[in-house]
C-alpha cells in the first residue's frame, strides 16, 4: 500500500500536506514539495482564474510533483480539475462532498484522487465510488473535525484500512478520547507559525483570524490577573 501511495503522489516521503482552505499559499506548497513531502495547493472556493494563478506560482518555485484539495461544494471544481490536470498536476484530495460524481471525471482527466472523510461508513462508500486513496481524519483533528468525526485517529485508521483495499493516509493528530483541538486553537497555532514564517504578511485573514482566535484567552488572562 506505501508504494502504491508513493507512485500516487511521486515524492520521496508518505507525508501530505494538510490543506487549509484560506491559506492558499504556493510559496508554503513548494516548500513542502523540495522538503521531499507532497505539497497540496488549498483551492476552497478559488475560481478558475485564481487557480491559474495558484499553480503557476507552485510552478515558478518547484519543478516537484504537488497536488491540489478540491472543495467538493465549489461549483467550479470540474473547471478546477481540468486547469489542474493541463498543468500536469496528478493526484487531488476530495473533501466536504460525495466522491460519486467527480470520480469519473478525476479519471477521464488521467489524475488520480484520495478522499478526504471521517467516518468508517463514508471511507467504504468513497472507495466503492472510485477514490483511489482515503484521508481518514480522526476527531483530534482541526477544521473538517466539525463536521463530526466518527471516532479517534487511532480507533478510526485501523478500522478503515481493515476495510478498505486502497491506500489510507492518517489525518489529525493523536490524543486521549475527547481532549481534540477546535478550530480556534488551530487557527492559533497556525497564526503562529504564519507569523514565524512571513507568510502572514501575504495573508491579512489568516492574521485577522488568529487575532480573533486569540482573544478569549486574553479575556481569560485578564480574569486570572484580577
Ligand atoms: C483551519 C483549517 C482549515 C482546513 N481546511 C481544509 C480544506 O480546505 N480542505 C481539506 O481537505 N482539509 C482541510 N483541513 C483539514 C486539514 O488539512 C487536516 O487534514 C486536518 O487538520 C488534520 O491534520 P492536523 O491534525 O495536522 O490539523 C483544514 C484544517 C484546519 C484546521
Amino acid at each position: 500500500m506505501m508504494s502504491t501511495l508513493l507512485e500516487m503522489i511521486g515524492c520521496r516521503y508518505p507525508i501530505i500536506q494538510g490543506p487549509i482552505a484560506e491559506m492558499k499559499s504556493p510559496r508554503l506548497t513548494a516548500a513542502v514539495c523540495e522538503a521531499g513531502a507532497f505539497g497540496m495547493l488549498s483551492l476552497g472556493f478559488s475560481n478558475a482564474e485564481e487557480t491559474r494563478r495558484l499553480v503557476d506560482g507552485v510552478r515558478e518555485l518547484t519543478d516537484k510533483p504537488f497536488g491540489a484539495n478540491i472543495m467538493l461544494i465549489n461549483p467550479a471544481s470540474p473547471e478546477i480539475l481540468k486547469i489542474l490536470a493541463e498543468a500536469g498536476v496528478k493526484t487531488v484530495t476530495t473533501s466536504t462532498g460525495s466522491p460519486g460524481k467527480i470520480y469519473p471525471l478525476i479519471h477521464d482527466l488521467g489524475m488520480k484522487g484520495l478522499h478526504v472523510l471521517l467516518a468508517l461508513s463514508h471511507a467504504m462508500r468513497a472507495a466503492s465510488e472510485g477514490a483511489d486513496g482515503l484521508i481518514v481524519s480522526g476527531s483530534e483533528s482541526g477544521g473538517l473535525r466539525s463536521m463530526g468525526s466518527e471516532s479517534s485517529t487511532m480507533v478510526l485508521i485501523p478500522l478503515v484500512a481493515d476495510q478498505v483495499k486502497i491506500p489510507v493516509v492518517a489525518a489529525g493528530g493523536a490524543g486521549p478520547g475527547g481532549s481534540g483541538c477546535t478550530d480556534r486553537d488551530a487557527f492559533y497555532s497556525l497564526g503562529r507559525i504564519a507569523r514565524t514564517t512571513g507568510l502572514e504578511r501575504s495573508h491579512p485573514g489568516l492574521r485577522r483570524r488568529r487575532h480573533d482566535a486569540s482573544a478569549p484567552e486574553k479575556h481569560e488572562d485578564a480574569r486570572h490577573s484580577q
